[in-house]
């Protein structure tokens, strides 16, 4: 059985990956398989074109493959395409003309030889002590023959891979994906990404948590009512249909990205920014949570979804689920989290919402707005522009004792470095290569969430149907009772006037 806490670093032999010094990387082969794929047009080809344009990326050389017979000329025709059409990045025919020399194709139906062959050819345009990573933007199938092609073609050694979620759909699937993985590459070369862990407000809860006083000590079940993970979504199933349906938005979401965020939110603070430290109480978290109940579990399903293409007319998928979700630990046993997401709801969001306990209110008598907005709330969005915000009762002002809800509010925005912000895959692919896990999910995290999740996935409630541009079915009030889902926000993020 390989071991599967080792950490590797490539090419020195005794370098641990640390993000206190990140070294200097060795040149890369990055073979991208799926490279005609939707993930692949939209975030990973224009992110590579931005980190070979930004110079973050060491020299590299990057093989597309897919089910296509393309040629490398047309395959880089397309990736033109990815970049102008979804780059966030201005790039010069100059620098287009570099990132496109670097590009080469190979098709899957070509086999592992010339898979081999072509890897090999840009392994020598790149010199010694050149590693490779291999980027599964593929269906678990295809994934599991890509990795029997890689064992055939002996791309192993001086590898990485990282995969995609769904990483198996219940314990016993996952289970059987792992151990198929680790016979050929070592957990330590494995690298199962999560988007969301990427983005820079998800690290910034790590920031906000641990390098500063203030809230660490209020951090727990003696002050914190309740949490909220919310990530509505107005895009609907987006030409997903293949995927979606047997797939969902618990498996598509939750168990990858909502309580990925959720285990930042909930975490004992770690021994050092290191991928093991926080590999190690991300895990915890997830072992300490308590089974899901599926009656603490609203599921529900976009009224006209079971007339999209593709989708089955009796279709029991979820568009959306609102969750309980409890932690029973010395930190946060009887403080629920509560988790919800969909597609085609009113808005798109991303926040995590930390509610805290309410103050005795008598001093200020009746009538004095106290405790007329809820409780007082630290609030992450996890959108690009990563706004933190802490809402506050304050003194209205004028005669007498009128309290209203106020808010400081923080942006990436407003920072002199807000333009050195990285897209979620782009910073992932670097620290992949890196050879740091620290933002990666484990094989024993994904097993832990999918154990934990067993009741549901045995006995999941009925979907109950909501109407596309709501918040969900009405089940949802009761579900957070007496409490109150935050959003729609009473009160607008504030934009900087310019
Ligand atoms: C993906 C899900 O992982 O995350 C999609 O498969 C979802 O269904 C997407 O829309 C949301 O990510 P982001 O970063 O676009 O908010």
């Amino acid at each position: 059985m390989p071991d599967r806490t080792q950490t590797i670093a490539y090419p020195s032999p005794g370098s641990r990956p640390s993000r206190r010094d990140p070294e200097p990387l060795a040149p890369h082969v990055i073979v991208l398989f799926g490279a005609t794929g939707d993930l692949a047009k939209r975030k990973l080809l224009p992110g590579l074109a931005y980190l070979q344009q930004s110079k973050f990326a060491p020299d590299v050389r990057i093989i597309g493959s897919a089910t296509e017979d393309l040629t490398a000329d047309e395959f880089r025709e397309r990736a033109k395409q990815a970049v102008e059409t979804y780059g966030t990045h201005r790039m010069s025919d100059e620098e287009w003309a570099q990132f496109a020399s670097r590009l080469d194709y190979v098709s899957v139906s070509a086999g592992a030889e010339a898979l081999a062959e072509t890897v090999h050819r840009a392994e020598e345009l790149l010199g010694a002590g050149v590693c490779r990573l291999h980027y599964l933007s593929v269906p678990p199938k295809a994934a599991q023959a890509v990795i029997a092609m890689l064992r055939d073609a002996k791309l192993v050694e001086r590898a990485r891979v990282v995969m995609e979620k769904p990483f198996g759909d219940d314990l016993a699937s996952a289970i059987k994906l792992n151990d198929f993985v680790h016979e050929t590459f070592d957990e330590a070369q494995v690298f199962r990404i999560d988007h969301f862990l990427g983005k820079e407000a998800a690290l910034n809860i790590l920031a906000f948590r641990f390098a500063n006083g203030l809230f660490e000590p209020i951090w727990n079940r003696n002050f914190i009512d309740h949490v909220q993970i919310d990530i509505p979504e107005e895009l609907g199933l987006d030409q997903r249909a293949t995927f979606y349906e047997p797939t969902g938005a618990f498996k598509d979401m939750v168990v990858t990205h909502l309580m990925q965020v959720m285990s930042f939110v909930a975490m004992e603070p770690p021994t050092a920014l290191e991928p093991r430290a926080i590999s190690e109480e991300k895990n915890k978290v997830f072992r300490s949570m308590l089974p899901i109940q599926p009656t603490d579990v609203v599921r529900g399903q976009y009224a006209g979804y079971r007339a999209e293409d593709g989708v089955a007319p009796d279709s029991d998928t979820e568009t959306f689920i609102a969750l309980k979700v409890e932690i029973d630990n010395w930190r946060w046993a009887g403080v629920p989290f509560f988790l919800r997401t969909g597609k085609r709801m009113a808005q798109g969001q991303r926040i995590i919402s930390i509610a805290f306990k309410e103050a005795p209110r008598t001093m200020f008598g009746v009538g004095s707005g106290v405790g007329s907005e809820g409780p007082d709330h630290l609030t992450f969005d996890l959108a690009d522009s990563s706004r933190v915000s802490l809402s506050f009762y304050g003194k209205r002002p004028g005669p007498g004792m009128r309290l209203e809800k106020l808010s400081m509010q923080f942006s990436t925005q407003e920072t002199k470095s807000a333009g050195d912000v990285l897209e979620a895959y782009e910073r992932l692919i670097l620290d992949a290569m890196r050879g740091d896990h620290t933002l990666f999910t484990t094989a024993e995290g994904i097993e832990s969430l999918w154990d934990r999740s067993a009741l549901l996935l045995e006995d999941p409630p009925p979907v109950k149907p909501y109407q596309p541009g709501t918040w969900g079915p009405n089940a949802i009030h009761q579900l957070i009772a007496p409490r109150a889902w935050r959003l729609p926000f009473e009160r607008e993020w504030r934009e900087k006037k310019s």
